[in-house]
């Protein structure tokens, strides 16, 4: 018999810091936790593996996110108390959703406000959102990728061709693409406060050998997966693991029930860049890209 009385969605829940904070939060018999992946099979062996259970959910593709959350509604699982939006990927060259966004804004954050919108009505208060951003967002943070682009939403999800090298103009991507994840949790944040729902980002720093440099070249692999990985001791690098515990932190621990519109950097919450915190843009990004979901969807 479950003693769970709450349910979490971790997207990406199949992989690195996603597969690892679920296995922290489902050592709690309260929590039901759902873990998301776009192979059904792939996913059900890493849920089963972690105790959790496994749903399909591809971000790039819309109809993909509407039929996630018809199946989650008619699911008769515990009520929705979090749902923490941490599948990210990065592309090294030009790539597109199934509808026809470019692919790490169409990923990384549409898909996620897609998903906010589509299960907002399941999201019984108390309830948290985290979404999992980057040190990459920020200008001033030292990460070797380039800075974010300050531009629209037309032009993030069809992008002019590149002026840059492939493999520069998606980490370019990346990095925008994880300061609309910062906009997004504090434009959220503000109009979620009178429903009961809290909504905070996560850094959860450099770690080394998980599946985020996938599209990269053989040398970049090799390097993530060996090199890299010698690197945990140094500060702001982390392992999957210890990251997935401070992220499985937000969404359960009494102590930040409360706390909301705020930037986690591991454990301490912390200042962003000073772009992320423009609500100006913050909620033209957000407007621009209902509009855009509205079309895309219709
Ligand atoms: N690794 C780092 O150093 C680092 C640093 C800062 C922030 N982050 C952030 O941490 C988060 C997790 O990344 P990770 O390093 O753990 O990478 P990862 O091991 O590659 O995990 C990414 C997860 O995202 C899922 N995913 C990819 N494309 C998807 C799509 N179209 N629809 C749904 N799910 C999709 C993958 O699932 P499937 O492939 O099974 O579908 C996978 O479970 C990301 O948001 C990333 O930006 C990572």
């Amino acid at each position: 018999m479950t003693t769970s009385d709450r349910t979490v969605v971790i997207t990406g829940g199949t992989s690195g810091l996603g597969r690892e904070c679920a296995r922290a939060i489902a050592a709690d018999p309260r929590w039901t936790v759902v873990v998301t992946g776009r192979d059904a099979e792939r996913a059900r062996a890493e849920a089963a593996a972690i105790g959790a259970q496994a749903a399909t959910l591809d971000l790039g593709a819309l109809a993909s996110v509407a039929h996630f959350a018809d199946e989650f509604r008619t699911s008769g699982l515990p009520p929705l108390r979090a749902l923490v939006c941490n599948a990210g990927l990065q592309y090294t060259r030009r790539t597109y959703t199934e509808d026809g966004v470019e692919a790490t804004f169409g990923v990384n954050h549409l898909g996620h406000l897609a998903l906010v919108q589509a299960l907002l009505g399941d999201l019984i208060a108390p309830a948290r959102i985290v979404f999992v951003g980057s040190a990459t967002h920020d200008p001033k943070q030292i990460t070797g990728m380039p800075d974010p682009l300050d531009t629209n939403v037309r032009e993030l999800a069809y992008p002019p061709k590149p002026t840059e090298s492939a493999p520069r103009d998606g980490r370019r991507r990346y990095s925008t693409s994880k300061l609309a994840n910062l906009q997004t949790t504090y434009e959220l944040a503000r109009q979620f406060e009178a429903r009961g729902i809290t909504v905070n980002a996560f850094d959860p720093g450099l770690m080394p050998g998980t599946g985020l440099a996938r599209d990269s070249g053989s040398v970049a692999q090799l390097w993530w997966h060996t090199v890299a990985r010698g690197l945990v001791l140094l500060p702001g690098v982390n392992t999957p693991r210890r990251s997935g515990k401070a992220l499985a932190r937000l969404v359960t621990d009494p102590s930040l029930a409360e706390v909301t519109g705020r930037y986690f950097v591991g454990r301490t919450a912390k200042p962003s860049s000073k772009a992320s915190y423009d609500q100006d843009a913050q909620h033209a990004l957000y407007t621009d890209s209902l509009e855009l979901l509205g079309e895309l969807t219709r």
